[in-house]
């Protein structure tokens, strides 16, 4: 922050909790902060800092807390600044080491501060690392593989400083220390000997730059980010380096995509940015080479209103109510009808250049985790039958596990609603190292995925904060839907089918805000299943993916078990489980399954199975073999069978969500569990 009036440090602590707020969904085991402690004046009435660093356990409200009893008890004090002032925040999410305040971050180079870092990713080679500092008399006192990255930033100041060398900058020590990390890592650096400075840097790991205040190259028009000014200062700003863009949009919606390799130097509010070239040279100024003197900033698309909860209680609720919406920006400028042709098409732009190569692949990989798995495998029915091209389903860890086969003949598609899912991500390294077409389905501008695929769609749902997605589920599909209609054949027998499919998309968003109404009959349905252990989910053809989707959700927020399960496989070993005790959810809305759904309910039946049927509207007698006092029935809105499971995962959203509540448990950061787990 850079400062043209007096501020207090509550404004900055307040900036960077409210930043952590802003990305608890990321993480919510521990949090740490680090500001300067009291200034000084030395004779040359300079002021002196040194980083102080906070760090708990629990949530951000626990951090504020302890923060905050320290500014009563005068360890910190409050007083106002006038100048340049770094300070450094994180929210963890444990993969290294119990959450515990001695393993949050920031992680330090031990007694001083010397060093301090933030840290998201899981360095590889921290052992390795930890044996060699160790050897060198450092001592670790967390469980975490960032630990040796403050330490190792330490030994090597401390080298240069004994051999006199008066040139090593900030800058030249994080290159340094990244030339020994191996993993994925996004990092923010501050210290002691570097006061008023941060150094960020990445690899792997999302990384934003925002800049609030800047010059704007008035010839163009485009806002650019001006690097020449690191130490005149000529520009004041205040900057924010974050993993995501909702810690920043409240200050700028102006930001930099910080890519791979590149050393972010924030000094006197002025920024310049080293770009790391060599892993096997030496640090020294061949390993680095500035980045362009002038780059283009990027213009944040979202609203901090859409981070916020509004009316809502819980983001999962808000998400889920306002899909009508999400749906509709979702298809917006990308479905035409009407017109001198009357002709019904789809336009996806960000595919216009691949269309042709796609329809010619020799098959269609999917590859995606969670939920987004699951949305690939409810569009993969529609994809084969317009396109005729074969369609594979790949988790992506088991796809780079088994190192599975992917041709250059292959169109491999990757879902992901945040673009950096770990495991995705390797996936796609694979897939491109093996000569395959890739196509990303992300929601987030800028991901990773959406930048190192060849090309692909966006799906518009708007920002995602609940864990449990929601609305980037319903988006994804209908993103494939108009996949399946942009690649498909135009052949005159196919017409009808593409015609009503592109009507159903049109009245989607209707369909969905019909079926929300079920709200109140699925918090009743909740109250009934509140004290359940399991509850299972049967569905087949493009409801499978509804069944595995439902329980999904079920699971992962209300922490009850259940299992999603493919019908035709129900006599095979799960009916084995049946009683009149356990719940079990049947999908069975009108498509070309239904029969078969019937002939599933009849054996459950048959078993004294306890029933919970989704049926299109009007069908209770055609699906409660012994009358509608046999099962409870929800009725939902029946639309084109390749939309249905749109609509028909709504209903299992809203039991998740009430079930949540309704046993107590937190809905939007449910227990172990991270938004975007960036680690494999
Ligand atoms: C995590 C989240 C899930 C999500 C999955 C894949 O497990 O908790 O909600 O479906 O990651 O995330 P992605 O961002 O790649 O869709």
């Amino acid at each position: 922050l850079n400062y043209n009036v007096k501020r207090d440090r509550r404004f900055i602590l307040e900036i960077l909790f409210n930043g952590l707020r802003r990305l608890e969904y990321r993480g919510y085991d521990s949090a740490g902060i680090s500001i300067d402690s009291s200034s000084s004046s030395d004779p040359n009435g300079q002021l002196s800092f040194s980083p102080l660093v906070f760090r708990q356990e629990g949530n951000i409200d626990s951090l504020v807390k302890s923060v905050y009893k320290d500014v009563a008890s005068i360890k910190l004090n409050l007083e106002e600044l006038f100048c340049v002032h770094a300070g450094i925040a994180h929210t963890r999410w444990a993969t290294h080491g119990e959450p515990s305040p001695k393993n949050s971050h920031p992680q330090t180079s031990g007694a001083g501060n010397e060093f301090l870092v933030v840290h998201n990713g899981v360095i590889t080679n921290y052992e390795v690392l930890k044996e060699t500092l160790t050897r060198h008399g450092f001592n670790f006192e967390s469980d975490t593989d960032t630990e040796v990255i403050p330490k190792l930033a330490k030994y090597v100041f401390d080298k240069a400083s004994e051999e006199d060398d008066q040139s090593v900058t900030f800058s030249l020590v994080v290159l340094e220390v990244m030339r020994h990390l191996e993993g994925a890592y996004a990092l923010i650096f501050k210290s002691h000997h570097y006061p008023n400075e941060l150094i960020a840097c990445k690899r792997g790991s999302p990384l934003l730059l925002g800049v609030k205040e800047l010059s704007e190259d008035m010839h163009s028009g485009a806002p650019f980010l001006d690097l020449k000014f690191i130490s005149e200062n000529r520009h004041p700003k205040e900057l924010f380096l974050s993993s995501d863009a909702s810690a920043i949009v409240e200050h700028t919606k102006k930001v930099l995509v910080i890519e791979d390799g590149e050393v972010v130097h924030l000094k006197d509010g002025g920024v310049s940015i080293l770009k790391f070239e060599n892993e096997k040279g030496i640090c020294d100024n061949a390993l680095s080479r500035p980045s362009s003197v002038q780059r283009a900033l990027s213009f944040l698309e979202m609203e901090v209103e859409q981070i916020n909860k509004g009316k809502y209680e819980h983001y999962m609720q808000k998400e889920i109510h306002e899909q009508p919406e999400s749906l509709t920006t979702t298809m917006r400028g990308r479905l035409k009808r009407g017109g001198s042709t009357k002709a019904k098409t789809v336009l996806l732009g960000g595919l216009k250049d691949h269309i042709k190569s796609i329809r010619r692949s020799r098959r269609i990989v999917f590859i995606g985790c969670g939920t987004s798995y699951n949305a690939a495998l409810a569009a993969r029915p529609i994809i084969e039958e317009l396109s005729g091209v074969p369609v594979t389903m790949e988790i992506a860890s088991d796809l780079v596990d088994r190192q599975g086969p992917i041709y250059r003949e292959d169109t491999a598609v990757f879902v992901s609603q945040s673009g950096e899912t770990a495991d995705t991500l390797l996936a796609l390294e694979y897939a491109l190292e093996n000569g395959a077409l890739c196509v990303g389905i992300t929601n987030t501008v800028g991901s990773a995925i959406a930048r190192n695929t060849h090309c692909g769609i966006h799906i518009n749902a708007g920002c995602e904060i609940g864990v449990a997605s929601t609305k980037a589920y319903t988006s994804q599909i209908v993103v494939m839907a108009m996949l399946a209609l942009a690649i498909g054949d135009d052949a005159i027998s196919s017409q009808a089918r593409r015609e009503a499919i592109i009507d159903g998309l049109f009245d989607l968003p209707n369909k969905v805000r019909e079926v929300l109404k079920l709200d109140q009959e699925m918090k009743e349905l909740a109250k009934l299943l509140i004290a359940e252990q399991s509850l299972l989910v049967f569905g087949r053809g493009y409801n499978f993916a509804t069944a595995l989707e439902g329980a999904l959700k079920v699971k992962e927020v209300s922490l009850m078990h259940s299992e999603g399960m493919l019908a035709g496989e129900m006599k095979h070993g799960p009916l084995a489980l049946v009683d009149e005790n356990l719940p079990i959810i049947v999908i069975a809305t009108r498509d070309a399954c239904f029969s078969k759904q019937q002939s599933v309910i009849q054996q459950l039946h048959a078993r004294k199975g306890r029933l919970i049927v989704v049926c299109s509207k009007g069908d209770v007698a055609a699906v409660c073999p012994g009358g509608s006092s046999s099962c409870r029935v929800i009725e939902v809105p029946q639309v084109e069978d390749c939309l249905q499971p749109v609509v028909n995962i709504i209903p299992l959203q809203l039991l998740a969500y009430h079930l949540t509540v309704l046993r107590g448990y937190n809905v939007d950061q449910p227990r172990n569990l991270a938004k975007s787990v960036t680690t494999q």
